[in-house]
């Protein structure tokens, strides 16, 4: 990890009136979740992503399905937002506009007590049937299976599925946060699924400068302004030591 860089970003984010950060699974791996690309002993070991988590899947196998996202639910129990998360948190009140763009579906941004958090993806926390939404509260952990609405329809996850549109409320405000921003901080994202690999290229166009933390690099990292090669919560606490020096 290289240092001068990371006070280049800090200096990048202190000349910045609004700024946001584009999250993806990297970010919650120092919480213990897995990525989706750490296909060795991620969530995806044992399951073809198109068997679980697409309209298909969940029509095919309703109960295998359900059984995955109610596992990754309860282990949420397990987990704690990490350094990143806590940070990302910190950063929101330095700025007069702040949002975080996360594909993560675990929440961990808003139990780090981040406000204006963008789930591109939705959350494994919330549901809904054909007809409307349903709190976690009516749906106990635990299930077999599906519960089935009395709308007469199967209640599933609120994520959107390979295959599924964003919701498009969230991606018009996800796309103009990007194009409105200063500074995109992109942690944790392997940027290859679409659409939201296009918000820090849509930045860039705007004007925007661009950080990426990732411990490896990606599509992103040749048009990224600084690419800080590092873990996101190694990084963090460091970026926000030069970020705080006046
Ligand atoms: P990926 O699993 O595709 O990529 C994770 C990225 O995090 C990789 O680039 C890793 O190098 C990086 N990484 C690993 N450890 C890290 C760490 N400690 N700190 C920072 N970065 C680290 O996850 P996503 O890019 O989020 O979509 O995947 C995007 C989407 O693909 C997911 O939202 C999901 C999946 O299909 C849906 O579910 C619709």
């Amino acid at each position: 990890m290289n240092e001068i860089d990371i006070e280049k970003a800090a200096a990048l984010m202190r000349s910045a009136s609004n700024m946001a950060v584009l999250t993806g699974a990297g970010v919650s791996k120092e919480s213990g979740i897995p990525t989706f690309r750490d296909a060795q002993t991620g969530l995806w070991a044992k399951y073809d992503p198109q068997q679980l988590a697409s309209p298909e899947g969940f029509k095919n196998n309703p109960e295998l399905v359900w059984q995955w996202y109610d596992m990754r639910r309860q282990n949420l129990a397990n987990v704690q937002p990490n350094a990143a998360h806590i940070a990302i948190s910190a950063l929101e009140s330095e700025f007069s506009e702040f949002a975080v763009l996360t594909q993560n579906v675990d929440g961990l941004h808003q139990r780090a007590g981040s406000k204006h958090v963008v789930e591109l993806h939705g959350n494994i926390t919330t549901f809904y049937c054909f007809d409307r939404l349903h709190p976690a509260s009516e749906i106990p952990t635990g299930l077999k299976q599906p519960p089935v609405c009395h709308c007469g329809s199967l209640i599933r996850p609120a994520v959107v599925w390979f295959g599924e549109a964003l919701d498009r409320s969230v991606w018009r405000s996800a796309s103009q946060t990007a194009i409105g921003c200063e500074v995109m901080l992109v942690v944790g994202t392997s940027a290859l699924v679409q659409p939201a690999a296009s918000l820090p290229f849509d930045a860039k166009q705007k004007g925007a400068k661009i950080i990426e933390i990732n411990p490896e690099q990606t599509p992103l990292t040749r048009r990224a302004d600084l690419f800080i090669q590092a873990p996101a919560a190694i990084a963090f606490p460091l970026l926000m030591q030069y970020f705080r020096q006046s």
